[in-house]
């Protein structure tokens, strides 16, 4: 799976979806640029999540709040004093670890034991093998099972205390070593800030601390009673957005999994208090629901409920994906009670209050968040979408078999040649095309080394004009997938284009 995601990696530069940011100063460490195919295909994911929330809901409404905000708004959040990771420095290596991505990371090596006894209990039983079975009864599993459970438990148990040397003394009992030198020389666990701070203001004297926004939903906050009054709104409602974020991450790996600066796609659910839970389970499944739609598969999602709940939440869960490093966080989903709402009351002295025309009462509304980074939404799509396949004759082709909502180019029109008038004639499918679908011209190179190009960008249709093109007003139009091809006539390219794009 490293080898796969080497390959995702390279393939994401080669075709222009993602480049190391600043690469010709050597890059800087955990930021990345979109490319010409990658901006495209964010705005697809953007755009998805937007309809879906946004456009088919008739009580969420969306917003774009500034990233700057009053540094007030980070103290009366927590941010200040709770957006902290624990670290770690190694003594002789001099690097520096989250230490419960340490212990996480050992954990995953147990995992891999098990993966392992599957395998061979596979082998063993071909056809007959249970794997559901095995796992539930196999000693070593189970064993190997515990020992995670006990290991995670304590670890959740005393972040949540703050009990950092319990941390350290948990490192040492399990003799984690540093990655990367395999010294097991540990300084003390401490705490550490993730937001960056920045200064707003001409003058030394007259300047402002500030903070580059570590979420957006603060955003949504400040603005929870501007929205409610002027769209005249009514519980429950949400309000939505999509922006960017920016953490102080110390580990920085796993590509654009872990950035620096990246986007988030935010919902609020505000909510009468006493039904958050019920509107918890509700967005938990609406959720789910909206990510297997997209036919990457099922089996790729998985809820992990959390045990250890943020500074602001009475329930959590994440939606995990099956990244090529394993099932990790993709979406959060927060019951964050009133918390931040009565917190902006007490530190700006303004009441935020919704009024209940049915009770006759006024009350700090409960919230449910629907939480999904867009770049982590981006690589589980890419990643899952490429694939190498062998064809009959033996020759290989990469195909990046996206969803159609979300290719960047939803059909190419390429002329067989570059001449007898087929250029002409491929340039007005793609004038009447444009308007409602991104679609490019393309003539460079041979027939076949077209439609392999396509394929490594996922673009779902080529549409090619030949000589008998003029004549019948057809063409041949292939399909990434199957790679059929079939003739049809240049006036159904719309309709057969819009059934497969539009979900
Ligand atoms: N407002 C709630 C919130 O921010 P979170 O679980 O910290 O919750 C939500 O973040 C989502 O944002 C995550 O599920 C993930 O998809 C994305 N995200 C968080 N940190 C990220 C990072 N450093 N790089 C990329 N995406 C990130």
């Amino acid at each position: 799976s490293e080898d796969i995601f080497k390959k995702v990696i390279s393939h994401a530069k080669e075709y222009g979806f993602i480049f190391q940011s600043s690469e010709i100063y050597d890059g800087l460490s955990a930021v990345y640029d979109y490319g010409q195919n990658g901006a495209e295909l964010k705005n697809n994911i953007k755009q998805y999540w937007w309809k879906a929330m946004v456009q088919m809901h008739e009580n969420i409404v969306g917003i774009d709040s500034a990233i700057f905000m009053h540094p007030t708004t980070w103290k009366a959040s927590g941010h200040v004093d709770a957006f902290n990771d624990p670290l770690i420095d190694n003594k002789d290596s001099k690097k520096r670890y989250r230490a419960d991505v340490l212990v996480e990371d050992h954990c995953a090596k147990i995992e891999t034991k098990i993966d392992k006894e599957v395998a061979k209990a596979a082998k063993r039983f071909g056809d007959a093998f249970d794997k559901d079975q095995f796992i539930a009864t196999n000693p070593k599993v189970i064993g190997y099972k515990e020992q995670i459970d006990t290991i995670l438990k304590r670890l959740g148990k005393s972040l949540e205390n703050e009990d950092l040397d319990d941390v350290k003394a948990l490192i040492e009992e399990l003799e984690i070593a540093d990655p990367v030198t395999g010294s097991k020389n540990w300084t003390e666990v401490r705490q550490f800030n993730l937001m960056f701070g920045t200064k707003l203001g001409a003058t030394a004297e007259q300047a402002m601390d500030l903070y580059l926004r570590p979420e957006t939903a603060q955003g949504i906050f400040l603005n929870y009673l501007n929205v409610q009054k002027t769209g005249r709104m009514k519980l429950p409602f949400g309000i939505a957005q999509i922006g960017k974020a920016f953490r102080n991450e110390i580990v920085a790996r796993q590509f654009i999994f872990r950035q620096r600066e990246f986007e988030q796609m935010e919902m609020q659910f505000f909510v009468k208090p006493g039904t958050e839970l019920e509107w918890y389970e509700k967005w938990k499944e609406t959720r789910m629901r909206w990510h297997q739609t997209l036919g990457l598969g099922n089996d790729n999602y998985r809820f992990h409920d959390h045990e250890k709940l943020a500074h602001y939440a009475n329930a959590a869960a994440d939606i995990e994906f099956k990244f090529p490093f394993g099932f990790k966080e993709l979406e959060g989903i927060h019951s964050r009670t009133d918390f931040d709402l009565k917190a902006h009351e007490q530190h700006s002295g303004k009441k935020i209050q919704y009024f209940d025309n049915e009770t006759n009462e006024s009350y700090v509304p409960y919230v449910v968040e629907t939480s999904v980074g867009v770049d982590r939404m981006f690589l589980s799509v890419f990643a899952t979408s490429l694939k190498e396949e062998v064809l009959e004759d033996g020759s290989e082709r990469v195909v990046l078999a996206l969803p159609a909502a979300l290719s960047p180019i939803k059909a190419a029109i390429l002329p067989l040649v570059k001449k007898d008038g087929l250029p002409e004639f491929a340039e007005q499918i793609v004038k009447k095309l444009r308007l409602d679908y991104n679609v490019i011209y393309e003539e460079k190179d041979s027939i076949g080394k077209r439609y392999r190009r396509m394929d490594a960008i996922g673009t779902p249709f080529c549409i090619t004009v030949d000589h008998d093109s003029l004549n019948d007003n057809s063409v041949t139009l292939r399909f990434r997938d199957t790679m059929e091809q079939k003739r049809v006539s240049v006036d159904e390219l719309a309709a057969i284009i819009d059934k497969e794009v539009n979900m």
